[in-house]
């Protein structure tokens, strides 16, 4: 692998609250103008933690965190917005028609200096927008990995838009909240070299794979992570490999390496014949998926191994995402629940590579991981005059 750190996306910034707690001077105060597009779980749960936060950050860090609007895929909320609708609806904002430009373009004069949009959809046509948006000089910041791990055109520029100064930033695309991006960033930004990269990037199929221990069938358990909110509406989504293949292509490109999600191999667990079904039919003849994966189970206990759903990326920059026997004392064998766990081997870490491992899904964490990228960029901020 090419190792170079794409570092004119997002400029290195070494974070550190304490500089945030550093008490205010009057002269340093920033205002930091935000607009959420997508207030769906994610979007939800990040809107309470900035409510939350928002004192604690203006009182100790002088930041204060300006939100100018919020959009779904049909409307949206601005504040200071049309004095004749606010009348006409006695004082209260409205929600009106979404214009995604238009948003974008009322948070950047809201900010003057500094604006930033957060998207929390799982939206192509959001992401699109961003090229135009960092060339604006708009800061973004998303859990969507539909940019990221896209058509190479956009990626390139995206990083192109970047040059102007905006940032743009996506930790939680890989692993929710867990520091996975940032840590391949630092290694890559200090001259480490990557080698590879090992892990199991889907929270639902570290379930399924713990679970599947013989006692019932494959199709029983996808069918309680569905009841238990653990896959998505469609399982085939996550049984696919391909969300999974997604957080493998950013961080190839995180790592200089210009992988396109076509290059990823990927073995689905959906037999062809369920791939093109409606949900609620691919539903009922789940069980076709017991007897492959009874196979697959019995054959890692002749080897005295485990199931495991790897992604991996080698150091000649080939990519696959498959299940795996593992051997017992490997550390993806000791996962916890819905537990992601990345490996970084490095130059430096070539003994024993670096591994990040915890809960890596859910809107709570997912928003905490939005949230800290959002503070990274207003730590970098200049200050307000
Ligand atoms: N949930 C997790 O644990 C998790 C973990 C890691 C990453 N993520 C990522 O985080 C993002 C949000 O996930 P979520 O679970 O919060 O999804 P969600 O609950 O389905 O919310 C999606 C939101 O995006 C909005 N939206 C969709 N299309 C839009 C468009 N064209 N323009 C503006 N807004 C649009 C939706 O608005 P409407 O209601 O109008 O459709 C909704 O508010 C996704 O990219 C997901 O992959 C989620």
């Amino acid at each position: 692998v090419n190792v170079c750190a794409p570092s004119e996306v997002v400029a290195p910034q070494a974070f550190s609250l304490s500089r945030f707690m550093a008490p205010p001077d009057a002269r340093q105060r920033r205002t930091l103008a935000v607009g959420l597009i997508g207030p769906g779980r994610v979007g939800s749960a990040l809107l309470r933690q900035l409510r939350t936060a928002q004192p604690r950050l203006a009182r100790e860090a002088g930041l204060q965190l300006k939100l100018c609007g919020v959009a779904d895929s049909r409307r949206m909320w601005l504040d200071h917005d049309d004095p004749e609708l606010n009348t006409r609806s006695h004082g209260a904002q409205t929600w009106r028609p979404g214009d995604l430009d238009a948003f974008a373009a009322h948070v950047q004069r809201a900010g003057e200096r500094h604006a930033l949009l957060v998207d929390c959809s799982a939206s192509d046509a959001v992401a699109a927008h961003y090229p135009r948006w960092l060339a604006a000089g708009v800061h973004v910041v998303t859990p969507n990995k539909l940019a990221a791990s896209g058509p190479l055109e956009r990626w390139h520029a995206i990083r192109q838009a970047c040059a102007g100064g905006a940032r743009y930033r996506y930790e939680a695309t890989v692993c929710a909240g867990l520091p996975v991006v940032q840590t391949l960033r630092d290694l890559l930004d200090t001259g480490d070299e990557l080698h590879s990269v090992h892990g199991m990037f889907s929270g639902t199929l570290a379930w399924l794979c713990n679970r599947h221990d013989g006692q019932q069938p494959f199709s029983a358990l996808v069918r309680e992570a569905h009841a238990l909110g653990y896959t998505e509406p469609d399982p085939r989504e996550d049984l696919s490999g391909l969300d999974v293949a997604r957080k493998l292509v950013i961080l190839a490109r995180e790592a200089g390496w210009p992988l396109s999600l076509e290059q990823v191999e990927v073995e689905s667990l959906v037999p062809p014949g369920l791939a093109g079904l409606p949900v609620e039919e691919f539903m009922q003849r789940l069980d076709q998926l017991d007897a492959p994966m009874a196979a697959k189970l019995a054959e890692a206990h002749t080897r005295g191994g485990v199931l495991r759903h790897v992604a991996k990326l080698d150091h000649h920059g080939r990519a696959s995402v498959r299940l795996q026997v593992l051997p017992a004392a490997h550390a993806f064998a000791h996962s916890r629940l819905t537990d992601n766990v990345v490996q970084f081997t490095t130059r430096r870490y070539c003994d024993n590579p670096l591994q990040v491992q915890g809960p890596g899904a859910g809107p709570e964490v997912t928003a905490a991981g939005v949230f800290a990228d959002l503070l990274r960029i207003a730590e970098s901020l200049g200050v307000q005059a």
